[in-house]
């Protein structure tokens, strides 16, 4: 089959390039690895930055968000003894929402079919092919087993770390940046009404703690752990337990109400970047080119920055026989990757402890100064929030 954007993946950021290229009258088909079940159950990051609420409100997804979800004016963040409320809105003037990744998929998934978008699920093999030619292809086989191929004039790889489209830029053109970091999360989610209103982000002598939450009755929150625990190793109350003493229960009558818990997960923490994000008709959006550790919340919003500058760069070569924003979509883009590659860096390595106590002192004096100086705060909100689509 024809089209002129292939798409691989059909999470948010496939989904998201879809419908915003399809507003445009440009035709595209998306390939996705996994069912349509696991796409739309599987548990992701719960903040959407200001700059993604604003684009799901232009193109007319944004009323479940704003019926569902629930507006944050800023986060906790705390150590032994203390918690300070950094309010975004007062420093810079912008909030965040919490509503699942899980839901905008949901979204972005009914309104490419009410378009009768064509997504492939469960589709396994799926390679791409001369993307230094004008006639780049996708194969692969279908849920069916039938061998299928899609001619495209570009290929967009939004299929995330372990996808094909990361590989298929050559080894002699590309370059990548790595850091593995030292600990894991261990995630919970909870049948329980969230404990606190806004986020907390927690140092402790035994590690980082985070509540987060997904609505009025879900909790959903983290403890960091050593590399390689198994997640059948630790008992309900073990990490209730140990939630508890991280976040501070019963400090100025403060209390974490445990219940049952759902779901659990360890997540490896990662920074990753592959330079360039465009080789040849190939170009690359979200965890295909770069993954953040999860601290901070940015993996999401910055797939979504990705694809709000390839869309009407796609759109200008495609319609306006305009290459330039397709030129720069690499620069372009990446410059906000990094910010928030720092960023994601920031937040980790200043909230996780390693055991050494030179950087204890570091990180209790850099989270004081962040929590008490108008200019610390202001700078972790802008970042938080997120910079304006743009910057
Ligand atoms: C969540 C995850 C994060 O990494 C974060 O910084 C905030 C919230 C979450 O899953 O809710």
């Amino acid at each position: 089959m024809r089209t002129e954007v292939a798409i691989i993946g059909g999470g948010p950021a496939g989904l998201l390039l879809s419908h915003l290229l399809s507003a445009e009258g440009i035709d595209s088909v998306i390939i996705e690895a996994r069912s349509q079940e696991y796409v739309l159950s599987r548990i992701r990051a719960g903040i959407l930055e200001h700059s993604t609420v604003e684009l799901l409100d232009q193109i007319g997804l944004g009323r479940r968000l704003h019926a569902e979800g629930h507006e944050h004016r800023g986060i906790y963040l705390q150590w032994p003894e203390e918690r300070h409320h950094i309010d975004f809105v007062d420093h810079v003037g912008r909030s965040v929402w919490v509503y699942g990744q899980t839901e905008v998929t949901k979204d972005l998934v009914a309104a490419r079919e009410r378009d009768g978008q064509e997504i492939y699920y469960e589709a396994s093999d799926t390679a791409v092919h001369d993307i230094d030619s004008d006639a780049p292809y996708v194969t692969f086989t279908d849920s069916a087993g039938r061998p299928q191929r899609v001619d495209a004039v570009v290929i967009a790889g939004c299929d995330g770390s372990f996808g094909p489209s990361r590989a298929a830029v050559p080894d002699a053109v590309r370059h990548t940046w790595e850091r593995v970091y030292p600990y894991s999360w261990l995630g919970i989610l909870a049948d329980v009404a969230p404990s606190t209103d806004e986020l907390i982000y927690a140092w402790h002598p035994d590690g980082f703690a985070m509540h987060s939450m997904r609505s009025d009755t879900v909790s959903r929150l983290y403890l960091q752990v050593p590399n390689g625990t198994d997640v059948t190793t630790w008992s309900d109350d073990q990490i209730w337990d140990s939630l508890a003493t991280r976040l501070g229960h019963g400090q100025d009558g403060w209390t974490l109400n445990p219940g049952p818990i759902t779901d659990r997960s360890v997540l490896p923490m990662r920074s990753y970047v592959q330079t360039p994000m465009r080789h040849g008709a190939l170009f690359l959006a979200g965890d295909a080119a770069h993954t953040v550790p999860p601290t901070g919340a940015k993996g999401l919003n910055l797939a979504v920055a990705d694809v709000a500058a390839l869309a009407p760069a796609l759109t200008a070569l495609l319609r306006g026989n305009n290459p330039k924003p397709a030129a720069s979509y690499s620069d372009v883009a990446l410059r906000r990757v990094w910010r928030c590659t720092h960023f994601s860096w920031w937040m980790t390595t200043m909230l996780h402890t390693s055991g050494d106590p030179f950087d204890e002192q570091l990180q209790l004096s850099q989270l004081r100064w962040v929590a008490t100086s108008d200019a610390g705060a202001a700078g972790l909100a802008e970042n938080y929030a997120g910079l304006p689509i743009g910057f």
